[in-house]
């Protein structure tokens, strides 16, 4: 691992399944490919995830984060050059699409769609979630801030990342 590598904001939410695909079907592919991950969990799918935390630290340099820093501490992760949240909860959509920042995921992905970086986000919603009222409206803020919504699998993310953010993986190969 070294500082020239692009990096990638993963951030993952807790939709069922994470634990059987994030690590082998999405961390390992992006690291493979000469992503630098900085890896922020919410709590809850780090609480799920605590089995393989081990595992997902052994793919990068950076700490895996679920929790804030102290004011004192300096910042574990640099800024990254692009983000994939996935799987996206219904939640956690909802938060990001309202500027909620209340757990270290959400605070950096809030600053990233601030800042306009390229963003996938892999959508996790069950049927009757995907009809709550507010759902549509909060894919057209991500969508108009530029964010590309995805469903389906890590493959799916792993595509669209190709799309939103050629420059980063193209300027860093070899
Ligand atoms: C086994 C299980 C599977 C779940 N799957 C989903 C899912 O696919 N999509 C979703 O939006 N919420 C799902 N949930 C509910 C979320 O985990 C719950 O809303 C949680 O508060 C989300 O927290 P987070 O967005 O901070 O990770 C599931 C819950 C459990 C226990």
């Amino acid at each position: 691992m070294n500082g020239s590598k692009p990096v990638l904001g993963l951030v993952a939410s807790a939709a069922g399944g994470v634990e059987t695909w994030l690590r082998s079907g999405l961390a390992e592919p992006l690291a493979a490919a000469g992503w630098r991950l900085a890896i922020t969990l919410t709590p809850t799918v780090a609480r799920w995830l605590e089995p393989q935390l081990d595992a997902l630290r052994a793919l990068t340099d950076l700490p895996v984060r679920w929790t804030s820093r102290l004011p004192s501490e300096p910042k574990p992760h640099p800024v990254p050059d692009a983000f994939v949240f996935a799987p996206a909860t219904l939640n956690s959509i909802a938060k990001l699409a309202l500027g909620i920042g209340d757990n270290q995921a959400l605070t950096v992905l809030g600053e990233a769609l601030g800042r306009r970086a390229p963003m996938v986000v892999l959508a996790q919603v069950g049927p009757d979630q995907s009809h709550h009222p507010a759902y549509s409206g909060h894919l057209t803020v991500l969508r108009g801030a530029g964010v590309r919504v995805v469903s389906g699998g890590p493959e799916e993310v792993l595509k669209e990342l190709a799309a939103v953010a050629p420059f980063v993986a193209s300027d860093n190969k070899g």
